[in-house]
């Protein structure tokens, strides 16, 4: 079958290639899929996109068009796929849920260490000979409070490790996890309690329309003075607007990154040649007390090879007629691709 594979990073090729042994044939574009670049998937059964590309209603109706019925994304979050319109179109959608969450939730500690213990910052001076300390003081996390917002499989995995540390887990998810709570004491409470009695707040609920925003202006004022906010999950969660005036006054005392609200286009691509154009994320970057990466939670080893095994997987359900056990879409019956 053929496949065109959106948005692929040199570094995912080899990985995509070894997993699929020769069986599909691969046609690699650099393009993200959008209604304009849909058109380069003519002659293709099926096609394959990451996080920042535009699987909405238009895009999907000009894949159709060229009666292309599958979309595997290469990721856990779907927020950029209409499923609605896929159902519509008796597209087939699958995802790859869990490829490592533990490179995420390690990720979310990496980001929490180095804010706290100002690690670019100490590195910098240090290769600069300067080996004042004055700038460099950090807290224990041992006894601070955390609140996950999210307890599914990546927070989950972050409330063990800070468990480890000796932090009191705080959890705001509309279910319950158990294990959480028998093992690792977590306490379950709302959000803007979470808020108000956390020291640093995490944040691993996907985007939809009731978690768009979840952080802004309105819980930001509930928070205690120089609260931490680490962000993995998906841009959207934060308002960044809200979150700069915050940083302005002092509020928020940290602020981690690892995906931003308008990072479509920029995030993934080498801009060093640019001039920029986004003020907002200019503005974000000269605070010490911001650290940026650019999606890269995800990027470990593992993940790359858990990505592209369980994405051929999808790819073969969909070729053989099977349904993938992690199909999004469900309205319609199987259809195959003969
Ligand atoms: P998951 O589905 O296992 O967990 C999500 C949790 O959020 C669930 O427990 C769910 O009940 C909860 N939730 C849903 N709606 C909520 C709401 N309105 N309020 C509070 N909690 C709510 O997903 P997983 O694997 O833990 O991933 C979480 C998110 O992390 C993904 O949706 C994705 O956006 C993001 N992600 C980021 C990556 C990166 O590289 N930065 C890589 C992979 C995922």
């Amino acid at each position: 079958m053929k496949v065109a594979i959106y948005s692929l990073k040199k570094y995912e090729r080899v990985y995509l290639e070894k997993a699929n042994r020769s069986k599909h044939d691969f046609l690699f574009l650099e393009e993200a899929l959008s209604p304009q670049t849909a058109e380069l998937a003519r002659g293709c059964t099926a096609v394959s996109i990451f996080t920042n590309d535009d699987a909405g209603k238009e895009a999907l109706q000009q894949l159709a068009k060229l009666n292309i019925k599958s979309v595997a994304t290469r990721a856990a979050g779907y927020d950029n796929i209409d499923l609605n319109e896929a159902d519509d179109l008796y597209m087939h959608v699958a995802n790859v849920p869990e490829y490592s969450p533990y490179a995420i939730a390690e990720h979310t500690i990496a980001m929490i260490l180095a804010m706290n213990r100002k690690i670019v910052q100490a590195d910098r001076q240090v290769k600069a000979y300067n080996f004042a300390l004055d700038e460099l003081i950090g807290f224990d996390l041992h006894g601070k409070t955390v609140g996950i917002v999210g307890t599914g499989k990546i927070g989950s995995i972050v409330a063990k490790i800070l468990h480890g540390f000796g932090c009191k887990l705080l959890g705001y998810d509309v279910t319950e996890n158990q294990e959480l709570i028998s093992k690792y004491g977590m306490e379950y409470i709302s959000l803007g309690k979470l808020c108000k009695l956390s020291d640093i707040i995490t944040l691993h609920a996907p985007l939809n329309a009731n978690t768009h925003y979840l952080i802004n202006k309105e819980n930001i004022a509930l928070m205690k003075k120089g609260v931490m906010i680490v962000n993995t999950g998906r841009g959207g969660l934060v308002n960044t607007v809200d979150a700069l005036q915050a940083l302005k006054e002092g509020k928020i005392g940290y602020l981690g990154l690892d995906v931003y609200e308008k990072e479509k286009g920029l995030f993934f691509y080498d801009h060093g040649a640019d001039i920029p154009q986004d003020d907002l994320f200019a503005r974000l970057l000269t605070f010490k007390n911001v650290l940026v990466t650019g999606h890269q939670a995800f990027l470990t080893e593992n993940a790359l090879t858990n990505i592209a095994d369980t994405t051929i997987y999808n790819l073969d359900c969909f070729e053989k007629g099977e349904r993938s056990i992690h199909e999004l879409t469900d309205k319609k019956s199987i259809q195959t691709t003969s």
